[in-house]
């Protein structure tokens, strides 16, 4: 089979820097700058090129790591061993490949037991992969027990859309951020709990290191306001994180707080 040099190239690059980055971002933090956008629209591919891509793309610009592991228990969300082969009996009639398409694209159209609906649209911000991203992507987790089978084509169109060309549109917060690291450490009470980059080392909840990496600002608000609203993250306590922030917190406070967290990526 003929590869399309730009196409090897490619690849090539995105073999090369998950090399180097995949020792130094084991656990759990991952590269902090994303490989450059994959395009493999009209290209000729092998299977075993494809998987490669795939695995560079979970393990970097995809994020999954931060939450997945393969064959290890106890992280935010469910260890990838053997889906390729599980996929097909999540749902009746679904097939391995469309099911892990449809988790992908819509995480809770099945919400796998003991763990909460907070897998975000990877398609979109602030993921974002892009449609020949998630092809790769699909052909990885079908090679981990499963059969690759996947195409271009079995990847709907209008997925990676909202990618904006990999770049996640920034929201704009009116908040500072600098005034929301003082909340964090201070009147919020986060940093008892919580790590966020430089500050803090509390592991009562989550890391919060990368969380604007891994998640929507849509989530981030709700957590604040009403931490049961959006699950509790796996492997941490329920009913730990304060419930009533939003009427501690003025609003000006909760803003510039939002704003700050936004900035841990
Ligand atoms: C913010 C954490 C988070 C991130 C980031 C994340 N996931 Fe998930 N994922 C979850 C959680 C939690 C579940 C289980 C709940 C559900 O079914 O939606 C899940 C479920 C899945 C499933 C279904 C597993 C099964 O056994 O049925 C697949 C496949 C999957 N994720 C793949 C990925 C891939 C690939 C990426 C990276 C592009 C990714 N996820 C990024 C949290 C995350
Ligand atoms: C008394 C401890 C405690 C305090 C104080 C606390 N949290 Fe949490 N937080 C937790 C725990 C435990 C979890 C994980 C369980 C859950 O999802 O409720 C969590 C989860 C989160 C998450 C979701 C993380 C993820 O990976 O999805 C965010 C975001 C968050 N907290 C932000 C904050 C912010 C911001 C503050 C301060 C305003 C704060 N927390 C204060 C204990 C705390």
């Amino acid at each position: 089979m003929r590869v399309p040099v730009g196409v090897k190239a490619s690849l090539f690059a995105l073999a090369i820097m998950g090399s180097y980055t995949y020792f130094a971002n084991s656990i759990p933090q991952i590269e902090s700058k994303p490989p450059q956008e994959l395009s493999l629209e009209g290209g000729n591919v092998t299977p075993a090129q494809l998987v490669k891509a795939g695995e560079e793309i979970y393990k970097t610009k995809g994020t999954c790591e931060i939450c997945h592991r393969i064959g290890q228990k106890g992280t935010r969300a469910p260890d990838l061993a053997g889906i390729g082969s599980r996929a097909a009996t999540r749902k009746p009639g679904m097939s391995a490949k469309a099911y892990i398409i449809e988790s992908l694209l819509q995480p809770s159209a099945y919400i796998v037991e003991g763990y909460p609906p907070i897998m975000p649209a990877v398609d979109k911000p602030p993921i974002g992969l892009n449609r020949s991203e998630l092809w790769a992507l699909t052909a990885f987790l079908e090679s981990l027990g499963g059969t690759v089978d996947v195409k271009l084509d079995d990847i709907p169109k209008t997925a990676g859309a909202a990618a904006g060309g990999g770049a996640a549109p920034e929201l704009k917060i009116p908040g500072d951020p600098k005034s929301g690291e003082q909340v964090f450490a201070g009147k919020g009470t986060c940093i008892a709990c919580h790590k966020a980059g430089k500050i803090g080392a509390s592991p009562v909840g989550p890391d919060l290191s990368q969380i604007a990496r891994i998640q929507t600002p849509d989530y981030i608000m709700k957590k604040i306001l009403d931490p049961a609203s959006v699950g509790t993250v796996a492997g941490f306590p329920p009913n730990v994180m304060p419930k009533d922030l939003g009427t501690r917190l003025t609003a000006r406070e909760y803003t510039d707080l939002v704003a700050f967290l936004l900035t841990l990526k």
